[in-house]
């Protein structure tokens, strides 16, 4: 069964440009279920292109994109979140002016009352919020009130990761999410990565840290140059110098 079973995502020879920059050369990448997923590459590999493709947040130029086995067409990233796909990005998308529990529950916003008295129910978001914040990490006592403007670029991560664990989405892709983070949240945002996996989520891990992919991945991807040019690395039987070597491309083919 479980073999014949579709993978969960499937991207089919995705060719992308923007203008004259060839950032996804024929990429083909599959994620199977309760997968997690390290992609690695230097700078300007084509990551986050490549992960923006799938979430529905840039238009890519030619190829296709399968999941659970039905041709896809990503046009926003609000389709992608309908086919289960959330992303946290690089540059997180989040609102300044309002606070971690709105945030948190953007475009998704828990209501209470019949009919006419239909509102926002802020108390349950301000709790939910509470309870999450502690779960990825954020060790200091930040009331789920505060504004997010006011939050430094890990406690905003942070607040983004907590979104896709609450909404227990399919493929969880996380674009560098420990980058600036200090230690307990590092190790907050590694703790919710095997808990993903644990309950039979896929996840993608973008980290420029090979420590960090090394601790939490079932498997590698590495990108150079916006092609994918080693798909099937494992952590278990490749040490980080091969795969730095595959990263810069100094191995000998
Ligand atoms: N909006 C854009 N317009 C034009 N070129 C872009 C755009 N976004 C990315 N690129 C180019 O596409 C290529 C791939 O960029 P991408 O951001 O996907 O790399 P990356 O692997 O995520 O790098 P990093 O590790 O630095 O985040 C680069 O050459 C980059 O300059
Ligand atoms: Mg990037």
């Amino acid at each position: 069964m479980a073999e014949t079973e579709a993978p969960l995502v499937e991207m089919r020879n995705i060719q992308k440009y923007y203008g004259r920059v060839h950032a996804l050369r024929d990429v083909n990448l599959r994620i199977k279920r309760g997968e997690i997923v390290g992609l690695l590459g230097d700078n300007g590999a084509g990551k986050s292109t490549l992960i923006k493709v799938l979430s529905g947040a840039v238009p890519y130029t030619s190829g296709q994109i399968f999941i659970n086995g039905q041709e896809v067409n990503l046009r926003s990233t609000n389709d992608a979140i309908a086919a289960g796909i959330e992303t946290i990005y690089q540059d997180s998308a989040l609102i300044p002016q309002l606070s971690i529990a709105r945030n948190l529950f953007l475009g998704r916003e828990l209501r209470k009352g019949p009919g006419f008295m239909d509102r926002l129910d802020l108390d349950r978001m301000n709790e939910v919020a509470a309870s999450l914040l502690k779960r990825v990490g954020i060790s200091k006592k930040i009331p789920p009130t505060t504004a997010i403007g006011s939050l430094s670029g890990g406690e905003r991560q942070a607040v983004a990761i907590a979104r896709a664990m609450y909404f227990d989405s399919d493929l969880i892709i996380l674009d560098e999410p420990t980058n600036n983070l200090g230690v307990a949240e590092t190790q907050g945002v590694l703790r919710f990565v095997r808990e993903a996996r644990d309950t039979g989520h896929s996840c993608i891990f973008i980290a420029h840290n090979i420590h960090h992919v090394f601790q939490v991945v079932d498997r590698m991807v590495v990108m150079r140059r916006g092609a994918v040019v080693a798909d099937d690395l494992s952590p278990r039987t490749s040490s980080i110098q091969d795969v730095e070597d595959i990263i810069t491309g100094e191995h000998a083919a």
